[in-house]
């Protein structure tokens, strides 16, 4: 084996051709860099690396045309983007549900061996990384795509940036899938992370704030040369699409995705049932200050796919998983003053402002005391000496106050009575907490947090039309609402203080740009209180077009999934208020376009007033695509089998539901049955 290696070392290479030798020199590195990165085992000097890869350089300038994708050289950078492109995840990528206390934990195991009717579950036990989620794409073993997460159903390609990573491959070995997508953590170790701020405090560059920030910012830099400078690394914990299963179970898969190539953290193992969940997070627990990089928790996991596949999801995140917090950390500091913010809809924050304190790694100045009820509940005073808690990304809180420490001359916080922007005065609605500015637009703050969401990368998306320029906007009177913004001109742009002519033009093309938009995007954009992104998107399936949601009725909205009478009342509210619907004609008038579509055809009869469970592995679809049609025909979904039941639809590997149905009598189909309802019934859709 040894012989092996170095045979191929020798500097007078028996290669004949410049393209062999290019070859030659590309395997060389690979094997040596995943040695190096991956198997933290090294088996040639960096020195010997180096001259090799000297070699391959020197080549690949002789030969450009000869340059291989895959080759390690490429991972110094180079390509400079305008923007990352889109990627819609073919497997969306989830989150996971926290488990915050040991009994959380103890709970997720017993709800999971209810639902499989099981006494003993195996899990996989993974620390949970601090860094950021990434999709690798690989065809025919060649990394093609490297997404981010995104909003789970659409991400961004940053490969350029991914490819400067050296653990991860840029090829892969063995026997692998055609489509290959391995889900992972990118994320900065804390050593690279000291000594790159280490330097970046002797040049006077400017530090990272913490490694997971890092990571993500690294990720984000359009310029690949800046991330190959980042050092940071990958390590690989699921996957996404795959044309072939690699393995029965979890654990299995990540140990095929360690023989393509992957990196997989060498602490990942099984524990059985609830007492060996808790061991491993007491281990890593344990263990957490010495790791090489940062991690907020562990992941638990089920460890058989088939179990998994029955579990399913709920939401935005699986069954079957879920991750152990540990608990946040704690700091006192000084609570120098309580500064109000005015929300878009005019709710009323108090801000606290701290004399600054490092706390979970980030140095936290200010953090929000959500509302007066809340500084009442905790008797916050300014003055006072108060716990500051954060607990990984989470926004930083102030648990509680030291009252030993209270000055004696402290004042009880007050409710205030009027608006800090404009003045008038406040109101409060029945069991809310929250107090209201009901000026709307006619209040400069309510106003720019308005133009601010509009702006917003996940609303109109457009660039450059930040806090400071917005701010100036609402100052001078250039805009009194979200359709003014298409009627600016170069000119009052360039009229702004510290606004070069050409960032004028940039937020101009900008705003340009995002006049292209979707339905989803501009309901989302208007800021109609409590309609999310995600009501946004529910809304424009069910009714294809803005004047189909301005029309009906409560009834008709309510019949939406996920629209409650809340949500109802807000919709049927804004679009009868003049001053929306005018709003809403300028934008148009302004130019903005959004698609209209047909609503989603519902239909009536065939499994209207059926509530329908399915459960199994599906051959022909995924999960979610059938539930879709299911709903389509008018099912009612749920996840449990009960009395309520009227048909229970069993995939391959059915379980405990199976049982159950069978059991209390309930009708049961298989796949073929519920695909030959489909066909029947929903011909072309
Ligand atoms: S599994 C469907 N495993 O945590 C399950 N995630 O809130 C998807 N993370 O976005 C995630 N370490 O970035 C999984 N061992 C691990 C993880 C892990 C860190 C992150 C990941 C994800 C977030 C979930």
């Amino acid at each position: 084996m040894i012989d092996d290696l170095f045979a191929n070392v020798s500097p007078k290479s028996l290669a004949a051709s410049p393209n062999a030798r290019i070859d030659e020199l590309v395997e060389l590195l690979q094997r040596y860099g995943h040695a190096y990165h991956v198997l933290d085992a090294p088996i040639v000097p960096d020195a010997e690396y180096d001259r090799l890869y000297r070699e391959l350089e020197a080549l690949e300038r002789a030969h450009p045309s000869l340059k291989r994708a895959d080759s390690p050289t490429t991972r110094v950078g180079g390509a400079i983007l305008s923007e990352f492109p889109e990627v819609v995840h073919k497997v969306p990528m989830l989150s996971l549900e926290n488990a915050m206390t040991l009994d959380d934990a103890v709970d997720f195991d017993r709800k999971v061996r209810e639902l499989l009717d099981e006494v003993d579950v195996v899990y996989s036990v993974e620390p949970k990384m601090d860094g950021l989620a990434m999709s690798l794409r690989y065809e025919n073993g060649i990394l093609v795509q490297a997404a981010t997460r995104g909003d789970g159903t659409t991400g961004e390609d940053v490969i350029e940036n991914v490819k400067t990573i050296r653990a991860i491959p840029l090829k892969l070995s063995g026997e692998f899938p055609a489509v290959l997508e391995v889900r992972g953590e990118v994320y900065m170790p804390r050593a690279g992370f000291d000594a790159y701020n280490a330097k970046m405090r002797a040049s006077g560059g400017k530090e990272l704030v913490n490694p997971r920030n890092a990571a993500a910012g690294s990720m984000r830099q359009l310029d690949s040369k800046l991330c190959a400078e980042r050092p940071l690394s990958f390590y690989s914990y699921g996957l996404g699409e795959h044309s072939a299963p690699l393995a029965a179970t979890h654990s299995a898969t990540l140990q095929v995705l360690k023989s393509f190539g992957f990196p997989v953290y060498e602490g990942v193992g099984t524990a059985v049932g609830a007492k060996g969940l808790l061991s491993y997070f007491e281990k890593i627990g344990q263990k957490r200050a010495s790791l090489p990089f940062d991690i907020d928790g562990v992941v638990y996991k089920v460890d058989r796919l088939d179990w998994q596949a029955e579990l399913g999801f709920v939401s935005r995140a699986p069954r079957w998983a879920v991750a152990h917090k540990f608990p946040p950390e704690e700091m006192m500091t000084r609570l120098l003053a309580i500064d109000l913010q005015v929300g878009r809809t005019g709710a009323i924050t108090p801000v606290a402002r701290l004399e600054p304190v490092f706390v979970g790694g980030v140095t936290v100045s200010n953090t929000t005391l959500h509302n007066f009820d809340e500084i009442a509940r905790k008797d916050i005073r300014v003055g006072d000496l108060v716990v500051v808690r954060r607990a990984g990304d989470v926004i930083p809180e102030i648990p509680r106050v030291i009252l030993e420490h209270r000055p004696s001359d402290s004042q009880p916080t007050a409710v205030p009575s009027a608006c800090p922007c404009c003045g008038s005065a406040l109101n409060k609605q029945g069991e809310e907490a929250v107090w209201r500015c009901t000026q709307g637009f006619a209040c400069k703050d309510q106003l720019k947090a308005g133009l601010r969401h509009f702006a917003a990368r996940r609303a109109m998306d457009i660039e450059g039309l930040g806090d400071e320029i917005i701010d100036q906007l609402v100052d001078r009177n250039l805009v009194s609402n979200q359709a003014d913004v298409y009627a600016l001109k170069l000119s009052q742009l360039a009229g702004l203080e510290r606004m070069a002519e050409k960032s004028a033009r940039n937020v101009m093309e900008a705003i340009e740009r995002s006049r292209a938009s979707t339905l989803e995007r501009v309901l989302f954009a208007i800021g109609i209180r409590d309609v999310g992104e995600s009501t946004a998107k529910t809304l424009t399936r069910h009714f294809g077009s803005m004047d189909a949601i301005a029309a009906a009725d409560l009834a008709g909205l309510q019949a939406v999934p996920d629209v409650g009478p809340v949500v109802a009342s807000r919709l049927y509210e804004y679009f009868r208020d003049e001053a929306a619907l005018a709003m809403i004609a300028a934008l148009k008038a302004n130019g903005v376009q959004w698609s209209e579509g047909a609503p989603m055809q519902k239909i009536e009869g065939v499994l209207t007033g059926k509530t329908v469970v399915l459960t199994g592995s599906l051959s022909s679809m995924t999960r979610d695509v059938a539930q879709a049609k299911l709903e389509q025909l008018g099912a009612k979904l749920s996840d449990s089998v009960s009395k309520k039941t009227s048909v229970l639809i069993a995939g391959e590997k059915a379980g405990s539901k199976l049982a159950k149905a069978n059991e209390l009598g309930i009708e049961v189909w298989d796949e073929a049955k519920m695909l030959t309802l489909f066909e029947q019934h929903l011909q072309g859709s």
